[in-house]
């Protein structure tokens, strides 16, 4: 009997025996051999939207699969960096992550429509988006690099900081350096407003801050506060500038391999998570904000709606530079999808 098959045989004894209500074999006593392990790495702190799913993901595949399948998760760069994710995935160090869409970008340049600048009114409109056709159809591209999307999880919107005065409107970007997650469109964001970029990884912000390489920094709340960008950064404009959340992905030789018992296992959790993530994603910015409010180490200015409309309207050129790039119908495509959901 295959390896797979003999798992699945024994994934439906233990089904079955829960079912009766036979005390089943826990977690701790399942042969090791007979594990289906998934390691699931990623670059945030635990205390985030991302960190926290990941292990709940982590809890409820154990519990509903009787410890047969083991999610184990690596958060804060332990195993991979950015930049080293997708090759790590490729090569199957690691069968799963979850970088930003931004980040996805680098392979499938459609993906940055998520980083276009007030593209979102809001997170309905964001979810209008990712979980309709053309969400779809950006999950569909990961087949090209024998990847499989899961998931479309949230963080939030980004905001900007900055150590040297306060950002109210788009020409106070000039002359500083803001570290950049991505190339591309995150980069002519802030060159359309004479700001030079620094492409990073995640992991290594809070230095590049502390030692002024880089100036300022665009990110949620919940990265900004689990990360403490609040002790090397003096100004926080909640700007809500931008979208950040995330593809969660596992290699696909790996995934097509599992037995198809377990696959629906996964895909059932992941969806059920995925809706916990996203509630539990803005209720953690908001309390987070809090907490940086009462930290007090950053001066904060929120952006009302008029100053919000004129950054909108400067960013024009980054959606010309964008149509350029991916493609007019594709932009025209989101852009009708997000009025029409508005009606
Ligand atoms: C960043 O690099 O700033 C973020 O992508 C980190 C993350 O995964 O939320």
């Amino acid at each position: 009997m295959s390896r797979n098959n003999r798992l699945f045989m024994l994934i439906m004894i233990l089904l079955l025996l829960s079912g009766c209500g036979t005390r089943v074999i826990d977690g701790q006593q399942v042969d090791k051999k007979d594990k289906i392990i998934i390691k699931f790495s990623h670059v945030v702190e635990e205390n985030t939207p991302k960190g926290l799913a990941a292990i709940r993901f982590a809890n409820l595949v154990r519990e509903r699969s009787k410890g047969i399948i083991e999610v184990q998760a690596f958060p804060n760069s332990q195993l991979f960096k950015d930049g080293e994710e997708f090759e790590a995935l490729s090569r199957g160090d690691v069968q799963m992550i979850a970088p930003t869409t931004s980040k996805v970008a680098q392979l499938f340049p459609q993906w940055q429509i998520w980083d276009l600048p007030y593209l979102f009114d809001d997170l309905d409109s964001v979810h209008q988006i990712m979980d309709g056709p053309l969400g779809k159809t950006l999950l569909d591209q990961l087949h090209q690099k024998n990847m499989k999307g899961l998931a479309m999880w949230d963080n939030g919107f980004k905001h900007l900081t900055n150590n040297d005065h306060p950002i109210t409107k788009p020409g106070d970007l000039k002359g500083l350096t803001f570290r950049i997650m991505s190339q591309g469109i995150l980069e002519e964001q802030f060159h359309s407003f004479g700001a030079a970029t620094l492409y990073l990884p995640f992991n290594d912000v809070y230095q590049s801050l502390e030692e002024g390489r880089a100036q300022g920094q665009e990110n949620t709340i919940s990265n900004i506060y689990t990360k403490n960008f609040d002790q090397v950064q003096s100004y926080l404009t909640l700007s809500q500038h931008g979208f950040m959340g995330y593809a969660v992905m596992v290699n696909e030789d790996f995934w097509n391999q599992l037995p198809a018992q377990a696959r629906e296992l996964l895909e059932e959790t992941m969806a059920e998570v995925t809706q916990w993530e996203r509630d539990i994603a803005q209720k953690l910015n908001e309390e987070q904000l809090r907490e940086l409010q009462k930290r007090n180490q950053i001066k904060i200015y929120t952006l009302n709606n008029e100053e919000r409309n004129i950054w909108q309207e400067d960013f024009a050129l980054v959606y010309t530079k964008f149509a350029q790039k991916c493609g007019t119908d594709f932009l025209n495509d989101v852009k009708e999808s997000l009025e029409l959901a508005g009606e």
